[in-house]
């Protein structure tokens, strides 16, 4: 399957904060640190160095306990779900390792090349979407 790098989109957990953090939703750590997401993508592209991937907020990726929370999907390749960011400090290392994502084939970063953040903070991985069943598998 050929995979658009259009198709790569960061989710990110707007709502996550750390335990007795901001209520409103606007001054949450994971809303701080999607707005920074998208001010960096938006800087790269104009620096001519732009990155395939479109920021998309979530409200919560059932990773509460570990602030600021992220996933990143794309058609046919895995998914990675990754904790414990800071939005004051990560934000340029997440770009630089869904840069490498962007340049796999099935998103499988190897380790020695993902960022700290990203093996430190890695939560969960899930497989790519199978393929339909044909009748000759049935
Ligand atoms: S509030 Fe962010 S993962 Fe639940």
């Amino acid at each position: 399957m050929t995979v658009s790098p259009e198709d790569i989109v960061l989710h990110v957990c707007a709502t996550c904060r750390p335990q007795g953090g901001p209520d409103a939703t606007e001054d949450r750590p994971g809303s701080i640190l999607q707005r920074g997401l998208e001010d960096a993508l938006a800087a790269r592209a104009t620096a001519g160095a732009p990155l395939p991937v479109r920021v998309e907020a979530v409200a919560c990726l059932s990773v509460c306990k570990r602030p600021c929370t992220v996933a990143v999907t794309a058609p046919g390749r895995w998914t990675y779900v990754w904790g414990d960011l800071d939005p004051a400090a990560h934000v340029e290392e997440i770009l630089d390792g869904l840069a490498r994502y962007a340049e796999t084939a099935d998103g499988i970063v190897p380790w020695r090349e993902r960022p700290q953040i990203f093996k430190k903070g890695v939560v969960a991985r899930i497989p790519p979407f199978p393929a339909p069943r044909t009748a000759a598998a049935e």
